[in-house]
């Protein structure tokens, strides 16, 4: 009999179909599962669908002798320790595609409400601060003519760029590939280095993983290197921006603003973000509707089912 740990509640229909290829064992608490229960739990478990807030590091694989998979419900995967899972035989999976538009939809939410200062000005209602219309309140950025600066072009870097030209805006990326990235249809790509791209970019938006080459990618030097006027956007993962650097910038009014889904050690918030007015400032919610995050819960169950069934995973994590 296979028997399958789950790190955090999921929907029925989800723990139904993991329910057609073994037994359950439901992590239901609020907060994520502490890393000595999360290692005893994986004692004698054939699979573990996990969240991005679990650490499935060696001593969590060495726990799970009998592991045959661990599926991540993310499209991220820094939170597994994929070399040492493979060396013990263990697949990893992610949750790719399911994902992408939500994503990239949330990093648009994200650019317009720092470039038109909405949360600030929610602020300012909130706390009756707001004395009324004047003709220089609170003005914003327009977007239109502007250069998007994509860091990465993977699925969601794509997925964020075909909607640019719905705001008017002019889009360039950066990326490790060596080689050109597929066009997109109506839309001219224009490849630079990070550096062009820093110092030439209105709005810069980061999707890339976070891989020890991309941690704090985004440091003092390359905020330095942006424009006075220009945007970071971050929904990737929280290291791939050095917090303090960027807290130091928008103190400093080195760029004009931030809006950030993830942190460095969530969900912790560096504190010179929280004491600024330029910046935006969300819960880890890129990927946070009821149908992507079902979508995603549903295929790391496909990935277990297939799995546990002696069958290939639909989407192994390939590094
Ligand atoms: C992911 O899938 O990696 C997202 O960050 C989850 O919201």
């Amino acid at each position: 009999m296979n028997t399958i740990l789950v790190t955090r509640k999921l929907p029925a229909a989800v723990l139904k179909r993991l329910e057609s290829i073994g037994s359950v064992d439901l992590y239901a608490g609020e907060s994520p599962i502490d890393a000595g229960e999360l290692r005893a739990r994986a004692r004698g478990k054939q699979a573990i669908v996990s969240m991005l807030t679990e650490q499935i590091d060696q001593s969590v694989i060495d726990a799970g002798r009998e592991l045959k998979i661990v599926a991540n419900v993310a499209v991220g995967y820094n939170n597994i320790d994929v070399g040492y899972a493979r060396s013990r035989g263990v697949i990893v999976t992610n949750t790719p595609d399911v994902l992408t538009e939500s994503v990239a939809d949330y990093t648009w939410a994200l650019i317009l409400s720092i470039a038109r200062r909405l949360v600030e000005g929610d602020r300012v209602v909130r706390r009756r601060a707001w004395k009324g219309w004047t003709f220089d309140f609170m003005l914003g950025t327009d977007l239109r003519g502007k250069l998007l600066g994509l860091v990465g072009l993977g699925r969601i870097g794509r997925a964020v760029a075909s909607r640019a030209p719905a705001f008017g805006m002019r889009v360039a990326y950066s990326s490790h590939r060596p080689s050109d990235v597929p066009p997109i249809e109506g839309l001219s790509l224009e490849r630079l280095s990070l550096d062009q791209l820093l110092c030439s970019s209105d709005v810069i938006s980061i999707h890339v993983p976070l891989l020890p080459e991309t941690r704090h990618l985004i440091d003092r030097r390359a905020l330095a290197r942006m424009k006075r006027s220009a945007y970071l956007i971050n929904t990737s993962r929280g290291p791939v921006v050095d917090e303090e650097a960027l807290a130091w910038a928008l103190e400093q009014r080195l760029i004009a603003g931030a809006a950030l889904d993830v942190y460095e050690n969530e969900p912790a918030v560096h504190p010179g973000l929280l004491s600024v007015e330029n910046v935006v400032l969300a819960p880890h919610l890129g990927s946070g509707t009821i149908e992507t995050r079902t979508a995603m819960a549903d295929l790391a169950a496909k990935n277990v089912v297939e799995v546990l069934s002696g069958r290939s995973p639909l989407t192994p994590v390939l590094v």
